[in-house]
């Protein structure tokens, strides 16, 4: 049976060296802020942004919470973004998504400082990560990595496929695995035989939002299996991408849903905010 990644405790305690940074901070009169912005109210993203505020709250970085109306036009959004850059008293800036269909989600994120951009969003960012320059990463891939290293799975020379190729998950995830010296194959559904390409893997990312897709028959013996899906069973029960109870019993690690991949998104989120002051050379 395979070992159990527990997303849960992990996160906790990155969330617990944030406070202790934050506490540290507080006590030289830097005080770390945080702006989240809300367009309309999409129940999942009320969600979101209510855990992210309940970690900002945890780990004592101060929120500021914009919730806007459904109706807000692409300017007034724009101005906000725009006011929040240049505030000094912000240190990071965060775009819940998605927004309203009316609105350009890519102007927007391109609006946001890429030294405020705790999401790792902004093509700034994205480009840095992959010429190995500092800047955010996206929170889940980084998330991903923390997972892996704090239980002890070596990525170095090793075989690392992603199933998805998103900008936010699959994209980031494959270049983060490639910067620890594992060898990077990404799958899709465009991909021929994806079990035989996902059954080398020593480390397989599950990130295509279909509920249990990935069974036994895909996974090698003693892989790492992460999974990054947020689906739902036929009786309506939150499930992964990875059919959990049929490849514990091949794998050597894996992570639960709930459990695993999710909490750890926003503790890296809490951990990007320390970066954003650092960035700011605060
Ligand atoms: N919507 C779903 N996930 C995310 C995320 O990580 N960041 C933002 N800004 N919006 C999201």
């Amino acid at each position: 049976m395979a070992k159990i990644i527990d997303g849960k405790a992990i996160s906790k305690a990155i969330k617990d060296e944030v406070k202790q940074q934050v506490e540290e901070w507080k006590q030289q009169g830097i005080t770390v802020t945080l702006a989240v912005i809300q367009v309309g109210s999409n129940q999942a993203s009320t969600v979101y942004v209510n855990n992210k505020k309940k970690a900002c709250e945890y780990t004592g970085i101060r929120s500021l919470s914009y919730e806007l109306p459904e109706e807000t036009t692409q300017e007034e959004l724009l101005s906000l973004v725009r006011e929040l850059n240049d505030r000094e008293d912000v240190n990071g800036i965060l775009v819940q998504l998605p927004l309203p269909a009316h609105m350009d989600e890519d102007e927007v994120i391109r609006t946001i400082s890429p030294k405020k951009d705790v999401d790792g969003f902004h093509p700034q960012s994205v480009g840095a990560l992959c010429i190995g320059q500092p800047g955010f990463v996206s929170c889940t891939p980084a998330g991903i990595i923390e997972l892996l290293k704090r239980s002890g799975v070596e990525i170095a020379g090793r075989e690392c496929v992603v199933i998805g190729r998103s900008n936010i998950v699959g994209k980031p995830m494959a270049i983060l695995l490639l910067r620890e010296n594992g060898t990077v194959t990404v799958a899709h559904s465009k991909t021929a035989d994806l079990k035989a390409v996902a059954k080398r893997a020593d480390i397989l990312v599950v990130a295509v939002g279909k509920a249990k897709m990935i069974t036994s028959e895909y996974v090698k013996p003693g892989a790492a299996v992460i999974d990054v899906g947020m689906d739902r069973d036929e009786n309506n029960r939150l499930c992964g991408d990875v059919d959990f109870e049929d490849v514990e019993k091949v794998a050597g690690s894996i992570t639960p849903v709930p459990g695993g991949v999710g909490p750890m998104t926003i503790a890296m989120l809490m951990h990007n905010c320390l970066e954003s002051v650092k960035l700011q050379g605060k």
